[in-house]
């Protein structure tokens, strides 16, 4: 007998196989029994007939418990009343091991307790849709910049510089000396793209913001792509084309999931429409003036409810460009005629979502930079590499960071950030 995984059903229709697997749940009555199995790759259900089985057998699958893994043995049907589309028609079940009193049943928990029991709700139908649709945004990011010749490269995680400013860094120490856990790779994604012209990395990074909210995560994963030779408005193109990408993949290759989460995929497919609509910050602070925001003033960043708004005028993911330069990083381009902004774009995500990238154009003037970096109140002696990348064949360069959970959070339709990451590390929670 063939072991195959239940996802490749449709090779093995009418054959008897032997399938690994779990108990999610189970009805039966005197004459059947409904097993509802997971083997990893998909859910679905396994039927045993008390009168087409050896009476044994019939006992054992009444008697499953929740979550007990066997290996179930029977002949691959297709099933046209299931979203699956297949079944499986038990003649033996094997107990692999026994299971009691698993903690997660069919009944309504609350999310502390399921957060305590993540390495078991990882299991459920549920957070099994998101990491998919997760998994596929991965694996589309690839194909994406694979396909427009872009490097992957591998900044280090332990790091000495801190490019998002130095109020959320994670210390740790480094033998005798000082070090940080990445928030971004950023720094050295330049100095990648300085050696073969347009690189991205994906990577976790680290925020010690003192957040709660429904987007923040202390540790998230971060795609970082950056491009030599390449002014902003070029990148905001690759930028929307990768979101358009990712969401038109997972329309393609995740169905099912959207379907289990309830996602609107007819809402989803305005996302994939290009160009995405931009606004200036400047625009932005008026439009949410005239709407009786009357607390925000030009220069301070937005909120939650402002970038709900802002997103909200609009149909599709919107880029808000040219921030105040006193609210970002040191290292981007200032506007070639005003003092007051820098040539950056955030992407804002539909449906009151948030932010999902921030990006920029860098900037290239090695005496600018080194002034912005004093006047940031960073050690220059740490940034003389950085600095280097000035000094040798400095050409325009623009990237940005895509934040993976808070994407996956926006396409899957789900309310917190915190499902979207296996382990999400909180502000209050580093367990399990
Ligand atoms: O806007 P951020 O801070 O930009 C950077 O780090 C740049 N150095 C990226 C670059 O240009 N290479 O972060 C980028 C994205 C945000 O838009 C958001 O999606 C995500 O990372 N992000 C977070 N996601 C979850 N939890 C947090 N605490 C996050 N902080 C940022
Ligand atoms: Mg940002």
């Amino acid at each position: 007998m063939e072991q195959i995984q239940i996802i490749d059903s449709k090779n093995h229709v009418g054959e008897t196989v032997t399938i690994g697997a779990w108990v999610a749940n189970k009805r039966s009555s005197g004459k059947i029994a409904f097993l509802q199995l997971r083997d990893g790759t998909a859910f679905f259900q396994g039927v045993v007939v008390k009168s087409e089985v050896p009476e044994e057998v019939f006992q054992t699958a009444k008697n499953l418990h929740q979550e007990t893994s066997v290996l179930v043995t029977g002949e691959i049907r297709e099933d046209s009343r299931s979203k699956f589309g297949y079944e499986i028609g038990i003649t033996n079940v094997e107990v692999v091991s026994e299971s009691h009193d698993y903690p997660i049943t069919p009944k309504e928990h609350g999310t502390d307790f399921l957060m305590d029991h993540r390495h078991l709700w990882l299991r459920s139908s549920r957070q099994h849709a998101i990491m998919q649709i997760r998994n596929e945004i991965i694996r589309a990011t690839y194909d994406f910049f694979n396909q427009h010749h872009f490097v992957k490269i591998d900044p280090p995680i332990l790091t000495g510089s801190a490019p998002e400013g130095t109020t959320d860094l994670f210390e740790t120490n480094y033998f005798d000396q000082k070090a940080y856990l990445s928030q971004s790779g950023q720094l050295y994604m330049e100095a990648a793209a300085m050696a073969f012209g347009k690189v991205f990395s994906f990577g976790p990074t680290f925020r010690a913001e003192k957040s709660k909210t429904r987007r923040h995560l202390i540790e998230f994963w971060m795609i970082e792509p950056e491009m030599a030779f390449t002014h902003q408005e070029e990148s905001l193109e690759v930028q929307e084309q990768y979101v358009a990408f990712l969401v038109q993949n997972v329309l393609d290759h995740c169905e099912y999931a959207l379907d289990v989460l309830g996602r609107d995929k007819e809402v989803l497919k305005t996302y994939t429409k290009l160009p995405f609509p931009r606004i200036t910050y400047d625009d932005a602070i008026e439009l949410l003036k005239k709407n009786g925001f009357d607390d925000i003033e030009w220069g301070e960043d937005f909120g939650s409810p402002h970038e709900t708004f802002i997103a909200n005028s609009f149909e599709q993911p919107v880029f808000i460009l040219n921030y105040p330069k006193a609210i970002k990083p040191f290292y981007m381009k200032p506007h070639p005629t005003r003092e007051d902004v820098v040539i950056c774009a955030d992407m804002i995500a539909p449906e009151g979502y948030g932010e999902i990238i921030g990006g920029s154009e860098r900037a290239t003037d090695y005496d600018f930079l080194l002034e912005q970096i004093r006047d940031h109140g960073l050690d220059e002696k740490e940034y003389s590499w950085y600095l280097d990348l000035r000094k040798y064949g400095s050409v325009p360069h623009s990237g940005f960071g895509l934040g993976l959970e808070r994407t996956v959070t926006w396409i899957a339709g789900i309310d917190h950030v915190r499902e979207a990451i296996p382990f999400p590390r909180l502000l209050n929670r580093i367990y399990p």
